[in-house]
């Protein structure tokens, strides 16, 4: 396949279309374990609560997909990085992470975190370092009128 095709924009967090939530809807549904069955309203939520938010196209179709929230200066966390399983392994992910950590928002924050499961040596090639801080979660149980337990993530910090 040929890179040259593959467009990284930058999406906008208060102008998101119908067509992108749902595109990226499909993506984390395809590629990203953590993030199965969001709703539409909720994603939209969350991305107008982002930026960057960066987006990979081939074409017209949503193949790749990065997100974080920034102070601007201090911390920021990186949210749902995600290639489709057919684009990956080509350098499009490791782009996808320099696009959002070169954006504005991010470019002079000291501290820029992520969690990951399985990820650590995509993150360790682009140069992040494990944190041996200690990370804390509460299962807000009041984020959702229904029963389902909601993540809420907090990093302990020096
Ligand atoms: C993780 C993910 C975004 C990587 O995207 P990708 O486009 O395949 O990665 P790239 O091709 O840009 O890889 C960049 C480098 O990392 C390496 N790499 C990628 N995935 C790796 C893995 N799982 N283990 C070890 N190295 C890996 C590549 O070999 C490449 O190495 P290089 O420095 O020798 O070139 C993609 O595999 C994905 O979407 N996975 C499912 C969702 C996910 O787990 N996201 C991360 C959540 S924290």
């Amino acid at each position: 396949m040929d890179n040259r095709l593959i467009q990284f924009a930058i999406i906008d967090p208060h102008h998101l279309t119908g067509d992108f939530l749902h595109q990226l809807q499909h993506l984390l549904n395809l590629g990203a374990f953590w993030a199965q069955g969001r709703s539409i309203d909720d994603l939209a939520i969350a991305l107008k609560n982002s930026e960057p938010i960066v987006a990979v196209w081939d074409k017209h179709q949503l193949i790749g997909h990065a997100r974080a929230i920034s102070d601007g200066v201090y911390r920021a966390i990186l949210w749902d990085v995600v290639v489709h399983p057919d684009y990956q392994g080509r350098g499009l992910g490791r782009k996808l992470v320099q696009t959002v950590l070169s954006h504005p928002k991010l470019a002079r924050v000291e501290r820029i975190y992520l969690t990951t499961t399985h990820q650590q040596e995509f993150y360790q090639r682009i140069g992040f370092v494990v944190n041996p801080s200690q990370t804390m979660v509460l299962l807000n149980q009041s984020a959702q009128s229904t029963t389902p337990l909601r993540v809420c993530e907090e990093i302990t910090q020096h």
